[in-house]
């Protein structure tokens, strides 16, 4: 038997306790509310420490506040090069200890010194079922290319874009009629789902790789 992660008050965590877990976002933060939601519940086990945006103007900073966490921007304008964002980035992060890093929503591609940094630990989710529609535009891409089913990954982040190990996936089927907007929509209610048991697992240590495998060792709720 394991023990759940969280969904239970048996365990009497304190906030101290909790596993500390940072965010990136660039935009609405719909995914960062779904991992505070989680956070808040009784013995999560986890706690949202500090959410970063590249965007002054993210939604998710207004929604990071709401909930009593501390924010921070961090512009590439405001850097020379790439890798000078990169390692601001890194340093202000690894300032706070994390258990784990989220991109949730992050539209930035984080360079090679950031990844290193947090080795399996850094989660990332993805508007399609990859390796399929890596991209910006995930969602667009997989209505032009009429496909009938498409979903979100929820993966480690490794050096490519997209690309580390899958930690869970589910299917959204398309339906007729479906724009961009209604079918990311329905794609963003399975992240909500996946994304806080994703991050909860590696932030707690319960998640091994071997290569692109990933092996999870707790149960996961159906
Ligand atoms: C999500 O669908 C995520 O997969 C993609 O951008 C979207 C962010 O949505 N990379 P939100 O800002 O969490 O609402």
């Amino acid at each position: 038997m394991h023990e759940p992660l969280w969904g239970t008050d048996e365990a009497g965590e304190s906030v101290a306790d909790s596993k500390r877990v940072v965010v990136l976002a660039s935009g609405n933060g719909s995914n960062l509310q779904a991992l505070l939601d989680a956070a808040a519940g009784p013995g999560a086990g986890m706690a949202v420490v500090l959410v970063v945006s590249d965007r002054p103007d993210a939604y998710a900073l207004e929604r990071g506040k709401q909930a009593g966490v501390d924010t921070a921007v961090v512009r590439p304008a405001d850097h020379p090069d790439r890798q000078t964002f990169d390692r601001a980035l890194r340093d202000l992060v690894a300032a706070t200890r994390p258990d784990a890093v989220c991109l949730a929503g992050f539209m930035r591609i984080l360079g090679p010194e950031f990844v290193r940094a947090f080795p399996d630990r850094i989660v990332n989710t993805h508007p399609s079922l990859l390796p399929a529609f890596r991209g910006a535009h995930a969602v667009r891409d997989a209505l032009a290319y009429g496909v009938r089913v498409t979903g979100c990954t929820v993966h480690l982040v490794d050096e490519e874009v997209d690309h580390g190990p899958v930690l869970f996936q589910a299917a959204v089927p398309v339906e007729d009629g479906d724009d961009e907007a209604s079918l990311h929509e329905r794609i963003k209610r399975e992240e909500h789902r996946l994304l806080p048991l994703a991050v909860g697992l590696v932030a707690s240590g319960r998640v091994r790789t071997d290569g692109r495998r990933a092996w999870l060792t707790a149960e996961v709720p159906r």
